[in-house]
């Protein structure tokens, strides 16, 4: 017996200026599944979402939802027919209490029209329990882990009645527990009866959690399909086009013996005497459990991180590592995680954000000559493979990917000789990423030093010359060729 779908999309198309991001787009969500969209950055997997969600209208197509047609307006529209939606960049209010952002707008009321705090601490506390969460209701949200905002964020999904709930890459920012504390909290829900569509890069995630995979390639459908039998070479073949042996380039080895950098004795108040050298030519990783220096080791090669000791060699010669002037002038670039906060100014242009850092070379006499700027920047873009419809689009209505090739070409045209990438794929897509390996590998065969921080193993492995393993903020090991194992990684990075 098939019974009726929850949710019929049926041939959505929608256009933004310059960009058609969904066309002819069907396939069906059934009642209580948790149903997997996949696809590149730029696929229109947030554009079909923000449709369901009643913030974007489609262009041509229509939603059909338990066998009737539905027209959603406004986002109002959608959460009264108990659809809800969990945004890539959540949406919480840093300074409110975990039940003021639950229940905003719903706040309970005392009969004389006072919000009726007792009530909105005791109806937050049951959510939470609810789904066996060890939240308290009044603290301030700023002072919760990104894990904790993003429950948070679920359980205010909610506290209405919801029939779909829509999680845009929840897991981005989660390391491997918190990760396994969301899927328990989605399994919760499934029981209860909600159908989740769930959005992720990561596959081994979908094939584990979800029991329907649908990809879209270029805002085009291409599969939908039972994920039960499903692997994720499969998925990966379906999103891109080619096979998992295709993503990583060949391993490079350093092609010189005299060092371009050397740390001796870094100290922080989370470092403890690292030290080690950069060779030319090659991709030193750095692996380690989730806050165990990795991310420091990083930001302190970019002047950073308040220093309590070390030295910084480049070519053999001693840096003062005060700031970011010192490292960019040393030709150390970092092209950092956070593509939000240190990356890019959102509002601006591509051209503006490429051209920041490197000003002073298109000025003269203080003003800012811009054909020169907008020739390199344009070349930059294009030889990166930028995807935009022109350098001047804002850098807020990219999609994650070439947001990150956007950092990636503001930092190269100051031909860097280090450079240092932390998390350099996290949250997108596989398409990119080989484009991301493809240009790391350009730079060091060409004879720059490359360091990479991940928290992707497969990547760790699939990218580096050597892997340094970090452990309690020291190096735990050093590990080359056929020592480099992702067992020998965990093994060295638990201490076990
Ligand atoms: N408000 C907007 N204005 C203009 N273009 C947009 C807007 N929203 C999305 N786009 C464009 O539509 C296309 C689809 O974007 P969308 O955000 O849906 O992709 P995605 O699959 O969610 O990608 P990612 O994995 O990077 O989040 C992209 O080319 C994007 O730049
Ligand atoms: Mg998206």
């Amino acid at each position: 017996m098939t019974s009726q779908p929850l949710l019929q999309i049926e041939q959505i198309s929608k256009s933004f200026p310059g960009v058609q991001a969904l066309r002819n787009v069907s396939f069906a969500v059934n009642i209580g599944e948790v149903h997997a969209l996949v696809g590149e950055n730029g696929a229109g997997k947030s554009t079909l979402m923000k449709i369901l969600a009643g913030v974007h209208q489609p262009d041509q197509g229509q939603l059909i939802w338990q066998g009737e047609h539905l027209h959603l307006h406004s986002p109002a529209d959608a959460q009264r027919h108990g659809i809800r939606i969990i945004y890539q960049e959540f949406n919480l209010l840093p300074d409110l209490t975990v039940a003021e952002n639950i229940l905003l707008n719903r706040e309970p009321r005392t009969r004389f029209g006072f919000i009726d705090w007792k009530q909105m601490n005791s109806r937050t506390a049951e959510l939470l329990a609810q789904l066996e969460i060890a939240i308290s209701p009044e603290a301030i949200v700023r002072s919760l882990t990104v894990a904790q905002q993003q429950i948070v964020e679920i359980v205010k999904a909610l506290a209405g009645d919801v029939k779909l709930l829509i999680m845009d890459e929840p897991t981005a920012a989660l390391n491997p527990t918190e990760v396994k504390h969301l899927f328990t909290a989605i399994r919760r829900l499934m029981s209860q009866g909600t159908t989740i569509i769930f959005i992720s890069h990561r596959l081994d995630e979908v094939l584990e959690i979800s029991q329907s995979v649908t990809v879209l390639k270029d805002g085009q459908f291409v599969a939908s399909q039972p994920t039960n039998g499903l692997t994720k070479e499969e998925i990966v073949r379906q999103m891109v086009g080619r096979s998992l042996e295709d993503i990583f380039p060949p391993r490079l080895r350093a092609n010189a013996d005299q060092p371009l950098l050397e740390i001796r004795g870094l100290t922080t108040p989370m470092l403890r005497d690292v030290s080690f050298k950069l060779y030319p030519g090659e991709v030193l990783g750095f692996a380690g459990l989730e806050g165990h220096g990795q991310r420091e080791v990083a930001r302190s090669l970019f002047g950073l991180e308040p220093l309590r000791g070390g030295e910084f060699l480049v070519d053999g010669k001693h840096i003062n590592m005060r700031d970011p002037r010192a490292a960019i002038d040393a030709g150390i670039v970092f092209i950092s995680d956070d593509r939000k906060l240190e990356g890019l100014a959102l509002t601006l242009g591509v051209r503006e954000n490429v051209a920041l850092p490197s000003l002073g070379r298109f000025s003269r006499y203080g003003l800012v000559r811009k054909p020169d700027e907008h020739k390199v920047v344009a070349e930059k873009v294009t030889s990166i493979g930028v995807k935009t419809p022109s350098i001047e689009q804002a850098v807020r209505l990219l999609s994650g990917g070439n947001q990150q090739k956007t950092v990636l070409a503001k930092w190269l045209i100051k031909n860097p000789r280090i450079l240092i990438f932390a998390e350099p794929t996290r949250g997108i897509d596989i398409g990119a990423k080989v484009e991301i390996y493809r240009l790391i590998h350009e730079l060091a065969s060409a004879g720059a030093g490359i360091i990479m921080v991940s928290s992707e193993l497969l990547e760790l492995l699939g990218m580096s010359s050597r892997i340094i393993v970090m452990r309690n903020g020291q190096v735990q090991s050093e590990l080359a060729g056929a020592d480099a194992t992702e067992e020998r990684i965990m093994l060295d990075a638990t201490g076990s």
